[in-house]
């Protein structure tokens, strides 16, 4: 089978009236601010649009420019970030706020090139910024776009292999459309979220069904291809939902690895019976409390399990060694990651206490 050569051009003309008529109202292109955009396109990396929105709005609100976000303590970006995950994103975003004050007089860089310098900006932020707040030619390939561009063009290689990014990569740089380059990615990426969506995609609906080669052959939903990802990481852990009174025993997670930085319900790796967890809160200086097993919970990283065994513990001193936190505390100072939802879940009930936008 041979696709014509000139289908992803013949693609931009359609793509961007569908664009025109059909992109969604949101916040950050209403008011599309370098800092604004660069913020929402690190949100929306691993983050679906709907659940970015809040966070971005309240991010915004309290951080509302290059300089904001700079002077911000860690805490408060990493509380802002709390439930989206992925925090590292967050740190580097806050830690590259820095430079862009320190090196560029607080002017987000214009150019791909620019922003490749900062922490976290990789080819896709940088892309994404450079064309949508600067109008650059430069792609923005992320999973949506690999997704249109192998059903269009009926590609069957692993869209998990770094070569065939590059190539999608530098045949959209060949065919950005002069002066939209910002609106043709945003577009692809939206066809990509709205209509070409992964399984079974929306074809009555898409403004490329015409010239897409895989609906031609009737082949769409078997594309695109994955390779075969490595089997995520499995770890036992034991947690303890940890009270005195009406405070809730918090630890600071070492400032690398996972969920760096952030707080966390004091937990030991491996799965700890009554006797060994007892044993446990005596090194921490809690003897003689009251222990209760709780529902087991689990929570999937992008390559890890945690595999939860959960105690509660009511402790009858403030032992030293950790943040003894009121519920006010836990919801407007403490960041702390949503693989702990369901172990207060099954301690406390529902844990809309935690974080107003999405427990
Ligand atoms: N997904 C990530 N960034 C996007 C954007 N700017 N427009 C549409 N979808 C996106």
């Amino acid at each position: 089978m041979t696709v014509p050569a000139d289908t992803l051009e013949r693609a931009v003309e359609p793509l961007l009236r569908w664009f025109d008529r059909e992109a969604r109202p949101l916040p950050w292109r209403d008011d599309p601010s370098p800092y604004r955009v660069w913020v929402s396109e690190v949100m929306l990396q691993q983050t679906r649009i709907e659940a970015v929105k809040p966070y971005f709005a309240r991010f915004m609100e309290a951080l509302p420019t290059v300089e904001a976000l700079a002077q911000a303590e860690e805490e408060q970006v990493l509380k802002l970030w709390e439930g989206l995950g992925y925090y590292s994103r967050a740190r580097n975003l806050h830690k590259a706020a820095k430079a862009v004050v320190e090196n560029f007089h607080g002017q987000v860089p214009g150019t791909v090139k620019g922003l490749l310098n900062l922490p976290g900006v990789g080819a896709y932020t940088a892309g994404a910024v450079a064309s949508i707040a600067f109008g650059e030619k430069a792609p923005a390939v992320d999973g949506n776009v690999l997704r249109v561009v192998s059903r269009l063009l009926c590609r069957e290689d692993d869209v998990g292999s770094p070569a065939v990014k590059k190539r999608v990569e530098s045949e959209i740089l060949a065919i950005l459309p002069e002066g939209r380059a910002g609106a043709f990615n945003q577009a692809i990426m939206e066809l990509g979220e709205v209509v070409c969506v992964p399984g079974t995609p929306r074809c009555g609906d898409c403004p490329l069904e015409g010239l897409c080669e895989a609906r031609q052959l009737g082949v769409e939903a078997s594309l695109p291809v994955k390779g075969q990802k490595k089997p995520r990481r499995v770890e036992a852990r034991t947690v303890f939902v940890l009270s005195c009174g009406e405070r809730l025993a918090l630890r600071k997670r070492p400032d690398s690895g996972l969920l760096a930085g952030m707080w966390e319900l004091p937990s030991v790796q491996g799965h700890l019976g009554k006797a060994e967890a007892r044993q446990i809160l005596e090194q921490w200086g809690l003897a003689a409390v009251q222990l209760r097993r709780l529902e087991d919970s689990r929570h999937i990283f992008s390559h890890l399990e945690w595999q939860m065994w959960n105690w509660d513990v009511q402790a009858a001193q403030r032992a030293p060694g950790f943040v003894w936190a009121t519920a006010a505390q836990l919801r407007e100072e403490y960041a702390l990651p949503s693989a702990f939802d369901g172990v207060l879940k099954g301690a406390w009930g529902l844990t809309t206490w935690a974080c107003p936008l999405h427990r």
